[in-house]
């Protein structure tokens, strides 16, 4: 079969550029030739001479065919007929780590099962078994089943909206499901941008490796920011992600710390200065809030966004609380929006809250 060889990083380029030509063998596979280079099959009706492909090169070859469509077709009829009804039904991808977990009956095949999901999966480079969350940060632990490379590191890059974010799943917490979450925060960064007409001082307490920032930083609407978290693993991976986000937007300045956020009101140099506080630390938001009300600039327009866990039949009861805390601080409430973003379990759901105030 005729295949087209082109520089790996113009792959995509020229699938969309055969394939709107119809030139492209459909129901192939790209093949790796190298790091640098890849063969795309040509159809039937593709031109012969290399003058039409911009002088790349045509070889034969044998063509690609589709593979499973599912990891675990991949495992051998024998491992399917022992295990099948056992195999893991989700697993999750943080950038090219592959997390599963695994049912006690499927661990002697663990091996098989990795391997199977290396080959399903380019991008994935180690898959892990979870093995739950665990210690006071909440992190999970992960011991690699298998990976490409001799590369077992847990280290890794998440891209979300555009941004790369360093994290390590076995380290620091990161929920890809809160993506929407945060370019939510980030509509309404843009909002109270446009009220107070300046860039805002964004204060993340409870940081992570600091997903929530990204976007404000890229929308060029940050004056300053002060993330933190009392995970010294996760506090670095900030440090790092803020380090990569100021040599690309550089119009913004920051500080990392590793810190317990109940200890930075007692600082009065981090107090009267927040024009938006996120406050996620989902089981204890409602603790935690009313002690960092001093956080946020007087006299100014403010913006919260947290995150809780609350029973589903006490969302009502948690707004009156909420309102009075706020109104307990001499905060005049412009706006309150508290509603469930996820389910959490039958009765528990995760809530998101975003208040507008103004303290005197
Ligand atoms: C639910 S995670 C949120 C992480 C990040 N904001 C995100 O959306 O991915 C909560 C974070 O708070 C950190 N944490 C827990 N207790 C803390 C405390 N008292 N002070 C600061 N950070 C804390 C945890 O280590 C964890 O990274």
């Amino acid at each position: 079969m005729r295949h087209l060889i082109v520089p790996s990083k113009k792959t995509a380029e020229w699938l969309d550029k055969l394939r709107s030509s119809g030139w492209l063998m459909e129901g192939t596979g790209v093949i790796k030739i190298d790091d640098d280079f890849r063969a795309i099959a040509l159809s039937q009706s593709a031109p012969a001479s290399s003058d039409d492909y911009e002088g790349l090169e045509i070889i034969d070859m044998e063509g690609k065919l589709p593979g499973p469509k599912s990891w675990q077709n991949r495992l051998s009829p024998n491992t399917y007929e022992k295990i099948g009804k056992f195999l893991p039904n989700s697993y999750e991808v943080q950038g090219d780590v592959l997390i599963v977990k695994l049912e006690p009956e499927v661990l002697d095949f663990a091996d098989e099962i990795g391997n199977a999901f290396l080959e399903q999966l380019n991008p994935v480079r180690v898959v892990c078994r979870d093995d739950g969350v665990q210690g006071e940060f909440r992190v999970r632990k992960l011991t690699p089943i298998a990976f490409r490379d001799h590369n077992n590191s847990t280290d890794t890059v998440i891209r979300e909206h555009g941004i790369g974010y360093h994290t390590n799943p076995a380290k620091a917490y990161f929920s890809a499901r809160l993506g929407t979450e945060r370019l939510e925060s980030a509509h309404h960064c843009l909002r109270l941008r446009s009220d107070l007409q300046r860039n805002l001082v964004i204060y993340d307490p409870y940081a992570g490796v600091g997903p929530n920032l990204g976007l404000p930083i890229s929308d060029g609407i940050v004056d300053h920011i002060i993330a933190g978290d009392l995970n010294p693993a996760a506090a670095e991976l900030l440090e790092k992600n803020l380090q990569v986000l100021k040599s690309k937007f550089s119009n913004f300045t920051y500080k990392a710390i590793c810190a317990d956020a109940l200890e930075w009101p007692n600082d009065p140099g981090y107090c009267n200065k927040a024009d938006v506080l996120f406050a996620n630390i989902p089981h204890s938001t409602l603790n935690h809030l009313p002690k960092l009300l001093p956080l946020l600039k007087r006299k100014s327009l403010t913006l919260v966004r947290g995150w809780l866990i609350l029973e589903r039949e006490q969302i009502q009861e948690s707004k009156e609380k909420i309102e009075s805390m706020f109104n307990d601080f001499g905060a005049l409430i412009h706006e309150i929006d508290i509603e469930e973003a996820k389910g959490f379990s039958t009765t528990k759901c995760f809530t998101r809250l975003t208040i507008y105030s103004t303290i005197e």
